[in-house]
């Protein structure tokens, strides 16, 4: 299936009208699965685009690519390695290893549930009723989503505070108004090589040792693959560590013990439903048809919208109070994944690859960059997420839902000038030009009744299997990040001139060196 076929099918489309063409895909275009209903009606999309984009998942072998996800075949090849995020959720997984790691999760369960029931306790005796998460990057924003998605049903009487930033009022923050005898850091670094992490982790431990002297380590815990490291960093002092297995990307690790604080503050029962959630959409993923398996269709979609119709960005609009974090998610998920533009192979990838990925939260949104979306001169393809997460008033989900399809509905339909002068008669000309909206804005609409912490979990793994799936399609290795390095190396070339020991190679920097180092810089012919 050549990306020629496809081409043609958008030169096609993108003159079409979108109101017609969804006329024709309604109810036709809507897949289900582990309690997540998926509508994809609104796209520059008819039958003979779809089936060649079925044509792609065939020839692409999306097929072949969960078979060997999911038997722990090698999809990891600059690092030699599978991926088996998903075994962290799966009882049964028989791929070889998979049963190892799901053991490290459940390892990381059984430390929560015995602080939970009083059995493991500080240093003094008394019970821990303070967590702070400590990590970076995938190893923080998926246990900061989860606490945040649920802080309502929070253990009473236990905090949960999370820090990433170098920037010291961070954890200054983090550690504010807690009692070192009653407080659990829980440090986690896949790596043990992260230098904000370090960093913040030695400041913990010496918060720590200043309250408590040596049984500052029974107030750690550390979450990482590198357990020698983490070792030389205790020195003679044992911390508890838990393994993250290196099978486990940071960025699909919110399964894993990474996420000891969520397990701690919202209860194992709580994290056991989400890790439930998930299983369910493996099921899903793992054994529906391509037609219909909910994944497949989003990874072609986004080879559709970003390669092919050439939308470069993608707007994640969550309305559900509970998924305010899942933007940021989000961006590591898949910009870390898939913003490559190199084959494992070392060739260059002949297409547009990972949208630039941005959202928030609905409704609150639409008081800010709605305007944009209806409006502006760009189109960019929306994603709602409708899943209250209460049902406390009905009147609000009854609101929040009538919202969701009102933008979703003039975003793809638009509203006519005529539509403006029938609504408003006598309006101003000039007013009604500005009050028009053309529409042809496509979108994707993803809800569930109730975010749950199952459905929390479902939804992640399907954006996580969609990843790879669209990874695949576009020919590059989800599951590195070789992008990453460059600026950390120089960050490391750096500090030497702000220390003022060397001069920076690049008369840019060094320029904005001095500044920061308090001296003017000499303007020119000085
Ligand atoms: O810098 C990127 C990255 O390597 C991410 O991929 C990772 O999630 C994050 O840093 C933190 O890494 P670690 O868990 O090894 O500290």
């Amino acid at each position: 299936m050549a990306i020629s076929t496809l081409t043609a099918h958008a030169a096609r489309l993108r003159a079409a009208d979108l109101v017609s063409l969804a006329a024709h895909r309604a109810n036709q275009s809507r897949l289900s699965g582990a309690g997540w209903t998926l509508d994809l009606s609104r796209h520059f999309l008819d039958d003979p685009a779809e089936q060649a984009l079925g044509a792609l998942a065939e020839s692409a072998g999306l097929s072949g690519a969960l078979v060997d996800l999911f038997s722990g075949a090698e999809v990891n090849p600059s690092e030699d390695r599978s991926a088996l995020h998903w075994a962290l959720r799966d009882t049964s997984g028989p791929a070889p290893g998979a049963r190892a790691v799901y053991e490290t999760g459940q390892a990381a369960l059984a430390l929560a549930r015995a602080i939970e029931e009083g059995r493991q306790v500080g240093h003094t005796g008394r019970p821990f009723s303070a967590i702070v998460h400590i990590g970076i990057g995938g190893s923080d924003f998926g246990p900061r989503l989860i606490s945040d998605a649920f802080s309502d049903m929070a253990t009473p009487g236990v905090t949960v505070r999370f820090c990433a930033n170098l920037d010291p009022l961070d954890l200054d923050l983090a550690l504010t108004g807690l009692d070192p005898e009653t407080t659990l850091i829980s440090g986690i670094s896949k790596s043990f090589g992260t230098e904000e992490t370090l960093y913040n982790l030695n400041r913990a431990r010496q918060w720590l040792q200043q309250a408590l002297g040596e049984g500052w380590s029974n107030h750690m815990a550390l979450v990482t693959a590198n357990v020698t490291r983490a070792q030389r960093w205790a020195g003679s002092e044992t911390p508890l560590i838990l393994d993250l297995p290196e099978t486990v990307g940071g960025r699909f690790s919110i399964w894993s013990a990474g996420s000891l604080a969520c397990m701690i503050s919202l209860g194992p029962d709580l994290f056991e439903d989400f890790l439930a959630g998930a299983a369910a959409m493996d099921q899903h993923v793992r054994t529906s048809p391509l037609q219909t398996n909910m994944a497949v269709r989003l990874a072609l979609l986004d080879v559709w919208n970003s390669s092919v119709m050439g939308f470069s960005s993608r707007a994640v609009l969550a309305y559900s109070r509970r998924l305010r974090l899942l933007p940021t998610y989000l961006q590591q998920l898949e910009m870390e994944s898939n913003g490559k533009a190199v084959t494992p192979d070392g060739a260059p990838v002949p297409l547009a690859t990972a949208p630039l990925l941005w959202g928030g939260e609905g409704t609150i949104g639409q008081h800010s960059y709605h305007q944009w979306l209806h409006q502006g001169t760009q189109i960019v393809p929306a994603e709602f997420i409708l899943a209250p997460g209460s049902h406390s008033d009905p009147e609000g989900v009854l609101s929040l839902s009538a919202h969701v399809l009102a933008q979703a509905e003039v975003l793809a339909n638009g509203r006519s000038l005529a539509e403006v002068l029938a609504a408003e008669p006598g309006l101003d000309p000039v007013i009604a030009a500005q009050k028009e909206h053309r529409g042809g804005r496509p979108y994707t609409l993803l809800c569930t009744p109730t975010l749950t912490p199952h459905a929390l979990g479902a939804l992640i793994a399907l954006y996580e299997h969609r990843t790879f799936l669209a990874g695949r399609l576009w020919g590059v290795n989800s599951f590195d990040q070789w992008g990453v390095e460059a600026g950390k190396t120089m960050a490391a070339q750096i500090k030497p001139a702000l220390r003022g020991n060397q001069r920076a190679t690049d008369p840019v920097t060094a320029s904005l060196v001095e500044i920061q180092r308090g001296s003017p810089i000499p303007s020119e012919g000085h």
